[in-house]
């Protein structure tokens, strides 16, 4: 799998190949069209080599029913597609120029092309989800809201008697968080497990997603290009402040260079590397590993309410691997 997740037991690696193999497959028909525009700016992305770790969690959640179950892997495919929509919109929001190490579909074409792709994969998701029943269609609508709503909120940004820590853990949740409990959700859901076990790898989603989140906005400031396949400081031109800035911002001893410069969208490369080095020495990172092994903390005690199964261990594993990527 993408992620390099271990997953130690041979029969449950096969079975899941086996599912990657089927998601990847229903993700190339459905960018099929006969405007062939269409199909190459969406496949742009999908063939970017993304880490797949949404479709790998609906898959390792649906191993304590019928993982080989249609509706499964079709759950698992209309998650990446919905996934891969909202990254080709983000990344017009954040003026982003790369993406999984490759240009991102606004800077190769424009912001039109990138945002009309972004609906293409919307339209072809819903299509998808119209198999999956009443149910899931309303389910998914609620998850589409939540990450709209999440990304109004990061951009209109703080209101004015909210706290600024719970205000970003609740966008983060929302654009982030919520589509992964919906990963879980629909593995398990769709592979027939009772309502106990769909219920906790939902929770288990939310809180590996927040803490996804969070890494991922550790790595903006920790990981060079070269590892993370973005541009590093992209947050800080967008003036978007996350959880390490917002922890450097609450230590009275922080750099009043720093405080300058986060006050502000940064327009200029120097400013942005010097406030990276800055982020760099706080002690915002550190702060933030601790709450995003908080978190992970929390999945893993979720975890331990799921049958002792080989699934359990790999999604385990997936905790461990949302906490190591950052280092
Ligand atoms: C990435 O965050 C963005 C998201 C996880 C959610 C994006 C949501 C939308 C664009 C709204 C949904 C739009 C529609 C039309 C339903 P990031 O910018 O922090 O991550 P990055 O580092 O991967 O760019
Ligand atoms: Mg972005
Ligand atoms: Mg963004």
């Amino acid at each position: 799998n993408g992620t390099g997740i271990d997953i130690a037991d041979s029969a449950l690696a096969d079975s899941v190949q086996q599912g990657i193999d089927r998601v990847e497959r229903l993700l190339h028909d459905s960018v099929q069209s006969e405007f062939e525009f269409a199909t190459r700016t969406s496949l742009h992305l999908v063939e970017a080599g993304g880490k797949r770790f949404r479709p790998l969690f609906t898959l390792l959640a649906a191993h304590f029913g019928d993982p080989h179950a249609d509706e499964v892997i079709k759950s698992a495919a209309v998650v990446e597609l919905i996934h891969l929509a909202t990254l080709y919109h983000d990344d017009v929001m954040d003026e982003a120029t790369m993406r999984r190490g490759a240009s991102s579909a606004n800077a190769r074409w424009d912001n039109s092309v990138a945002i009309l792709t972004g609906d293409f994969l919307f339209a072809r998701a819903s299509a998808l989800i119209a198999d999956l029943g009443a149910e899931a269609v309303r389910s998914m609508a609620g998850t589409f809201e939540l990450l709209v709503t999440g990304q109004m909120r990061e951009t209109v940004g703080l209101g004015a008697d909210e706290d600024a820590v719970d205000s970003y853990l609740r966008v983060v949740y929302e654009k982030t968080g919520s589509l992964i409990a919906t990963a879980g959700r629909f593995g398990a859901w769709f592979s027939g497990a009772d309502e106990k076990t769909v219920a906790s790898l939902e929770r288990i989603g939310r809180l590996v997603g927040i803490g996804f989140q969070i890494s991922d906005d550790i790595i903006d400031i920790a990981s060079p290009a070269d590892e993370s396949g973005k541009t590093p400081g992209t947050d800080l031109r967008e003036g978007v402040r996350t959880l390490p800035m917002l922890y450097a911002l609450a230590d009275p001893d922080t750099d009043p260079r720093l405080r300058d410069l986060l006050s502000r969208p940064l327009s200029d490369d120097d400013e942005v590397r010097e406030a990276l080095d800055l982020l760099r020495e706080s002690n915002g990172l550190a702060r933030s590993r601790a709450t995003l092994d908080s978190y992970a903390g929390d999945a893993r005690e979720e975890l331990a309410s799921l049958p002792d199964a080989p699934a359990r261990d790999a999604l385990a594993a997936l905790v461990d691997y949302v906490v190591a990527r950052t280092r």
